[in-house]
């Protein structure tokens, strides 16, 4: 059947909307609830491989980057192996080191993305195993890289890219759970994740049922010409995609920043021209995080809050460009509950402004020349 965008006014609208099933598809027949942990089966690697591992690197382009970052806090956060994402079109320009006992995990979409492929290629050429997230069945990548996980978002058309995403962060979940239950996460943690995630695909579902709310709220931030985006932890990476989505479709100058680092420098630019939209999940850094948001008001700087129910704003909460609750799931997964949003804001300050959502100025769905 051909893939169009039917009633909406775009693929990028079609395919956010499109998530929660999108996010079944991913996690149908991967998740082992009475051992709590993933069983991810084309990985190629056995549970003695799988406990070898001593650190992983994650290589992505843009949006890939960042959930890579989002996944390397979950692998940290489960599976206590060090991990950290980098921006594939880096990597090999500074001559890597590449280590037999580290994984890579290759992240991508399209699977055709010409500087993650060499990256694939510089890593194996030195002897290291390569895993990929992809999209696309037999895609370059997929096909270079030695085991992974197809994402089954289905076909992705806009270039901003929305249900791979997810799908992306859905995938990085599994396999933490699944490294850390050959270590040491026990039977109850793991557990306790996959029932998470099996309840992920319905608070999707829940996120997007707010979207008429939501399009008031990209109106506003529409109107700005440049805005920041803050997070920390692993509210930090949910920023810069909340961040590169509203650039990519909005044109705006959307900059992410550490929450904890705004007044290191930023804090100069907050003006009541300038809105910063918030991560702030009921975590272990709630109090901080809030705290922060009072020296962004103190400067007269809008702000729109992405949080969960009863977080206390205090006096805020009256003074809000916009208060986004999203529903609570386990702490280590609410990066991906807190992007849903972000994405939804972005298609309609794009809307808003008239742009060519699909297609927007400048760029490709997928980079294939270096
Ligand atoms: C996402 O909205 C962007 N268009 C872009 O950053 C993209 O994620 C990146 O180019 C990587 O593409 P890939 O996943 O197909 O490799």
């Amino acid at each position: 059947a051909s893939y169009d965008a039917g009633e909406h006014d775009s693929f990028m609208h079609k395919e956010i909307l499109e998530q929660p099933a999108r996010a079944e598809a991913v996690l149908r027949g991967r998740l082992d609830e009475r051992f709590g942990t993933g069983h991810l089966g084309g990985l190629n690697l056995d549970a003695r491989e799988l406990r070898a591992i001593r650190r992983v690197k994650i290589l992505g382009c843009g949006s890939a980057y960042y959930v890579g970052q989002m996944g390397a806090s979950l692998l940290e956060e489960l599976a206590r192996i060090p991990a950290d994402a980098e921006a594939a079109s880096e990597f090999r320009y500074r001559n890597p080191i590449v280590e037999p006992d580290t994984l890579y995990v290759a992240v991508s979409q399209s699977g055709e993305t010409i500087d993650t492929l060499l990256a694939v290629q510089e890593i194996q050429r030195k002897g290291g195993r390569v895993i990929g997230l992809v999209n696309v069945v037999g895609s370059a990548i997929a096909r270079q890289v030695d085991g992974g996980i197809y994402l089954h978002a289905g076909p992705e058309v806009a270039v901003a890219s929305t249900k791979a995403l997810t799908n992306m962060y859905l995938a990085f979940a599994m396999l933490a759970v699944q490294l850390g239950r050959v270590r040491d996460l026990s039977i109850a943690d793991g557990k306790r994740l996959i029932a998470g995630l099996t309840r992920i695909p319905e608070q999707i579902e829940q996120v997007l049922a707010t979207e008429a709310e939501l399009a008031v709220v990209a109106k506003r931030l529409a109107e700005a010409e440049s805005l920041f985006f803050i997070g920390r932890v692993r509210g930090f990476p949910v920023a810069r995609e909340g961040a590169q989505k509203f650039k990519e479709v909005s044109y705006r100058h959307a900059e992410a920043y550490q929450t904890s680092e705004l007044k290191h420098g930023p804090l100069a630019l907050i003006s009541p021209d300038v809105p910063t939209v918030a991560i702030v999940p009921d975590d272990e850094l709630v109090e901080r995080n809030v705290a922060a948001l009072h020296e962004i008001a103190a400067r007269g700087g809008p702000l729109v809050v992405v949080t969960h129910e009863g977080v206390a704003l205090g006096d805020l909460d009256g003074t809000l460009a916009g208060r986004i609750d999203v529903p609570r799931n386990e702490r280590e997964l609410d990066p991906i509950l807190m992007t849903v949003p972000l994405q939804v804001l972005a298609y309609h300050a794009a809307q808003e402004l008239g742009h060519d959502i699909d297609k927007p100025r400048n760029l490709a769905k997928s980079v294939t020349v270096e």
